[in-house]
């Protein structure tokens, strides 16, 4: 195919134009495969056939994680063996890895495709925006194609295979190897399906590239390039291509029209704007800016495109790190995995969006999809909601972390994979940069830092206006290698005590926490007496909410602070991690029925555990965080030393136990990272003394806990006070939307407490509750944050963990009232109404 670079660039195009609006008649049909789709387990090679018979198959909505719904485990993808990144020298049982779920196997779809009768020489495409793994896709009996890495969408032309008004089979193997993962990958056709029809002439999938080289608040340089596909079938007649640039506002700023003549099959439009005063894509303040492009054969319309856009700038300085819009930004990161705890790995936009508003009240301003691509919908919120994204790839290159990973595909398939995340979201503003691995084995060989260089250059051609970082967890290997000294951002995994060493040898001047902390909690569970351990294991497989635990490899929250806020070279950081994940129980690692990760700074359910307001302390620059623990319910514990710890945004505080004042106490500023960098130091705690207020003497007497924060100028700024909880008594109902959209998607997540008479939470509850959902809408699932819990996620009963769970209800296609009653013994049925619009 022969390509005409740039033959029509019309650069400076026209800016403030009269605001015309283009006809709304293109040919383009985007067909959202949603339902109709038939589903099983058995692996019946005929399935793919058309006559086949599948009346027998489940019917099954897509978006569709077949693994979800359990049942856990301990043999699900039971695995054997060593995990050296943790320092594992001998093989072992792990179970609960991958979330002991049944993802490992192979699972069949299939539906009916509408193909119009007239379709003429118009073209068919199917699109995926990830399957979860190596896909075959048959259309009427014949293969299309494969692909097998599960996070990645990919897209078929599948012109040729159609027949126009018959019907028409999709049928879709999937397989998921045993032994393949280190978390919950999920299973199936977990993300959305898409059919598209276009004109013989047409914009292809990911045929426009934008880029901003000038975006500043005076004006902004606005170069686009757009593929065009099938220009030979216009038998050499001229093509009108019209573009227009629409303000966040809707309104037309910018147009160009241009004829274009060409005996190739396809062109390159190449085309620039200038903006006066452009409205700049900021985390605050995320403009959107939209490029439609019309294609137009004598005054019919052809096609029509979209590409949403934002106009920033980002930039690099030694010294001195990552600037946004010219201005300084520390990462306040979060490594995120791309499940959706009870919905397992199944795409859906309202728990996205709870994800990213939890992640943004903590103080977040960026977000590392860890080890892969990301959804589409997650990205679209990102650049919607002004939540900036390292975009990651893969989670191993060609040797093996685990024995059938992504290893086995790496050789033949890197490139099309890493060329389909850029060109798929090169476009979109949150993403600021690329990640072209993670804790890769290769990191100690000449070999692997070749492979970077070429990884990244990959990245480079592709898309030369996003810097690219590689998680690396051997910081001294990759400075002997030069892996690191290749990178534009060199990004550290851990041993933030080797930043400094590093920075000194390394010539970008900045580093990246990559991935930081790995601190692990539950929430609402205290252990006592109050220590700083390392992989820490208790009879009831969780970990104590004080926020003293770690891995072997990692640390607490406040030896990355103390870096983070010291060296101005360094970048920041992105914790591990935001919110707890399927799978990845460590330190469980064989302690069955452990299964999703304690990493969390916020649970598997959403629900925030303590750490989440330590972070929000530091990193929530505009709403103040006064916030205690633990809770104040311990019969058992009278008299006993029972440390209370403050998390707050202000320097001071003082604290009293029944009007008992327990002394005042100050956020010590003079802590410095040589004077603690040393066991006694990680012992007293010295460290968290710089970050949180620490009241480690403290008896327990039942009664009433407050604590009054003091402001700079040492003025009273805030109270807040918890109590001993009395006798459970009623259900408390929260819901963070009560109206939701009539779509059959948007979800509602209720907070379920069991609380007392005045409303103190019971914090030990774990009885179980039962829900039913009447009117518009129906129940979807519910989780605790219980790792070790084994209540399906998608059965309307569950354990209450540390008094709370939540349940989410879904949105039908029917507008009206929705009602949810949660019923549990010995206490009345709560009930509450959703407005479903
Ligand atoms: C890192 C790894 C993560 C997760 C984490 C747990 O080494 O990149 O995927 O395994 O450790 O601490």
């Amino acid at each position: 195919m022969k390509r005409l670079v740039a033959s029509a660039l019309t650069l400076g195009c026209a800016l403030s134009l009269p605001f015309l609006s283009l006809p709304l008649s293109g040919q383009r049909t985007v067909e959202r495969l949603e339902k109709g789709w038939r589903f099983t387990r058995v692996d019946d090679p005929k399935a793919s056939t058309e006559g086949y018979n599948d009346s027998k198959w489940s019917r099954v909505v897509v978006p569709h994680d077949w693994a979800i719904y359990g049942p856990f485990s301990f043999d699900n993808d039971k695995q054997h063996l060593a995990i050296a990144q943790d320092g594992q020298k001998e093989a072992m049982e792990h179970a609960g890895r991958t979330g002991g779920l049944p993802f490992v196997g192979a699972g069949w779809y299939r539906r009916s495709l509408e193909i119009p009768s007239d379709l003429g020489d118009r073209r068919v495409f199917l699109r995926f925006d990830g399957a979860m793994s190596h896909a075959r896709v048959y259309v009427n009996g014949k293969e299309v194609g494969y692909w097998p890495y599960g996070y990645n969408t990919f897209a078929f032309d599948i012109t040729s295979f159609v027949r126009p008004g018959e019907a028409n089979t999709l049928a879709v193997r999937l397989e998921n190897k045993h032994e393949s993962s280190r978390w919950y990958p999920g299973a199936g056709l977990y993300r959305n399906v898409y059919l598209t029809i276009t004109s013989p002439v047409y914009v292809p999938l990911w045929g426009t590239q934008i880029q901003t080289p000038t975006a500043k608040a005076s004006h902004a340089y606005v170069d686009v390039r757009t593929r065009i596909a099938g220009m030979s079938s216009l038998a050499g007649r001229p093509l009108q291509v019209t573009t227009q640039l629409l303000s966040p506002a809707g309104k037309v700023v910018a147009q160009c029209e241009e004829e274009i003549q060409s005996s190739s099959a396809e062109h390159l439009c190449h085309t620039g704007f200038e903006l006066q005063s452009p409205q700049l894509w900021d985390i605050d303040q995320p403009h959107l800016y939209k490029y439609v492009v019309e294609l137009s054969d004598g005054g019919r319309v052809l096609d029509r495109d979209t590409t949403t856009f934002g106009i920033r700038s980002i930039e690099l300085k030694a010294g001195d790190g990552f600037y946004l819009n010219g201005r300084k930004i520390k990462f306040q990161g979060a490594c995120l995995h791309h499940d959706l705890g009870p919905l397992g790995a199944a795409v859906n936009e309202a728990a996205m969006r709870r994800q990213i508003r939890t992640m943004q009240d903590m103080g977040v301003n960026a977000i590392r999809t860890s080890h892969n691509m990301p959804a589409p919908e997650f990205v679209r919120l990102c650049d919607e909601m002004g939540m900036p994204l390292m975009a990651e790839s893969f989670d191993s290159w060609a040797q093996p972390k685990v024995p059938n990973g992504y290893n086995l595909d790496f050789n033949e398939w890197h490139e099309r994979d890493l060329v389909n995340l850029i060109h798929q979201y090169r476009n979109s503003p949150s993403v600021i940069m690329w990640s072209i691995g993670n804790e890769v084995p290769e990191q100690p060989s000449a070999e692997g830092a070749k492979l970077a260089y070429r990884l990244q250059q990959i990245c480079h051609r592709e898309d030369p206006t996003r810097p690219v970082t590689n998680g690396m967890d051997n910081p001294k290997a990759v400075l002997k290698t030069g892996m690191a000294a290749t990178l534009d951002i060199p990004g550290f995994n851990y041993r933030p005590f080797l930043y400094d060493t590093a920075h000194r040898v390394l010539p970008q001047g900045f580093l990246l926490g990559s991935e930081t902390c790995s601190t692990v909690s539950s929430r609402g569970v205290y252990k006592f007496p109050v220590v700083r351990k390392s992989m820490a294991k208790y009879p009831d497989h969780q970990a104590s909410g004080y926020d003293v635990e770690h891995c072997g490899w990692s640390n607490l929250p406040e030896d990355d602070f103390i870096r983070q806020d010291d060296y101005s070279w360094s970048m920041g950081e992105f914790i591990w991690t935001g919110i707890d994940y399927l799978g990845e129980p460590t330190p469980y690692y064989s302690g069955w029925p452990s299964h999703s990760s304690l990493f969390g700074a916020v649970d598997l359910a959403g629900i925030p555990k303590d750490r989440f307001y330590l972070y929000r302390s530091h990193w929530n620059k505009t709403s103040p965080t006064l916030h205690i623990l633990p809770h104040w319910t311990w019969p058992d514990r009278v008299g006993e030393v029972t440390p209370i710890f403050v998390y707050t945004s202000y320097p001071e505080a003082e604290l009293f136990i029944n009007g008992k004042s327990q002394g005042r106490q100050r956020k010590d500023r003079s802590v410095t990272i040589d004077a603690t960098e040393n066991e006694e130091s990680f012992k007293n705690f010295t460290r968290q003394k710089r970050y949180r207020l620490m009241w480690m003497d403290t008896k327990y007497e039942p009664g009433e806990v407050k604590v009054v924060a003091y402001n700079d100028a040492g003025e009273v700024a805030e109270e807040k006070v918890i109590r001993t909880a009395g006798k459970p008594h009623h259900l408390e109902l929260v819901a963070d939307r009560t109206t939701l959209t009539a779509d059959g998607r948007d979800i509602a997540f209720v907070t379920v407490r069991v609380v007392d008479k005045e409303g103190n939470l019971i914090p030990d509850d774990a009885r179980l509750l039962t829900f039913r959902v009447t009117g518009a809408a129906t129940f979807r699932a519910a989780a605790s944050g219980n790792p070790a819990s084994l209540d399906a996620f998608h059965l309307p009963r569950h354990h209450a963990f540390s008094g709370q769970l939540v349940t989410l209800v879904q949105s039908s296609e029917q507008s009206g009232e929705a009602v949810l009653r949660v019923s549990a013994k010995g206490l009345p049925t709560a009930t509450l109404r959703l407005q479903i619009k």
